[in-house]
């Protein structure tokens, strides 16, 4: 079964989120929603997700599931907010209590900050089947870029998160902590062995080389063509590649906000004595 899906693009983190849905039933799954947010003024606001919004109620869709590939670094989640206009239940891989434990120290959290996963709804594992309307969507871990990274096969598209770009932008970094590139070289076999006409949705794109924006491929031309890992590459040749950019590449600008809000299920972290929330910044000090 072809499930409809639409797109929408978050231009400021270059985030695909999507709205999966049954178009007999109307019954829908949102994926990866992301959150506005200023990170010099520490404004969040909701246009991006306004829109899905708009279309989920254009559409007349039940939304069932808020699904996230990952804790993502790039962006903070929409989840919540869409939850409490939309419904639906917001679900994540298991793996996520190992992100939550990670982060836990690197934000000293303290024992309060619970690192079991229960600020889901839903932890999903290996080959797990949630129903959308008529729709199944399965479960594939695909640990690497994140311990929690999952994908989601839904008829005949996958929605990989960062596991794998377009074909052109390659693969995402395993420099966060848990990231790992021998996970998601296995990761990334896995996917390639479903059919090669299997949609690939990614969640983002940056269009090298000034192409205009995509989201969508397929197995076969990944196979073919994935500048990072394609048919053929050995697991060395890849985990080479993928430490040796690693090295060279920026903490992500939103990395500390995102992280988070996204360990949390896309909750601001507890307001302070005068009701405001704050962000913590970790700082290195490198002062002679
Ligand atoms: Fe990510």
């Amino acid at each position: 079964m072809s499930p409809e899906i639409r797109p929408f693009l978050h231009q400021p983190t270059s985030t695909w989120s999507y709205v999966v849905s049954d178009p007999g039933l109307r019954a829908a799954a949102i994926i990866d929603p992301a959150l506005d947010f200023d990170i010099h003024s520490g404004r969040c606001w909701t246009a991006a997700a306004d829109e899905i919004i708009a279309h989920v109620q254009r559409e007349r869709l039940a939304v069932e599931w808020i699904l996230e590939t990952h804790a993502h670094a790039d962006h903070l989640t929409a989840a919540p907010y869409l939850k409490s206009v939309l419904g639906g239940r917001i679900a994540i891989g298991e793996g996520i209590r190992k992100v939550q434990q990670a982060f836990r120290e690197v934000f000293n959290l303290g024992t309060g900050f619970p690192v079991d996963g229960r600020q889901f709804d839903r932890l999903l594992g290996e080959g797990e089947e949630i129903r959308i309307g008529s729709l199944v969507a399965r479960t594939i871990p695909t640990p690497g870029h994140t311990s929690d990274s999952l994908s989601y096969l839904i008829g005949d598209a996958v929605f990989v998160g960062d596991t794998i770009f377009m074909p052109d932008g390659g693969t995402a970094r395993c420099d966060f902590p848990g990231g790992d590139a021998t996970l998601l070289y296995a990761s990334i076999r896995r996917l390639y062995e479903l059919p090669p006409e299997t949609r690939v949705f990614v969640c983002h794109d940056y269009g090298p080389g000034g192409r205009e924006l995509r989201c969508e491929t397929t197995i076969g031309a990944e196979r073919a063509g994935n500048i990072h890992l394609r048919d053929g590459v050995t697991e060395a040749e890849f985990v080479a590649l993928r430490t040796r950019r690693d090295a060279g590449l920026d903490v992500p600008r939103l990395l500390y906000p995102a992280v988070q809000v996204n360990i949390r299920a896309g909750e601001l972290p507890p307001p302070e004595d005068g009701g405001r929330r704050y962000l913590k910044l970790p700082l290195t000090d490198s002062r002679a």
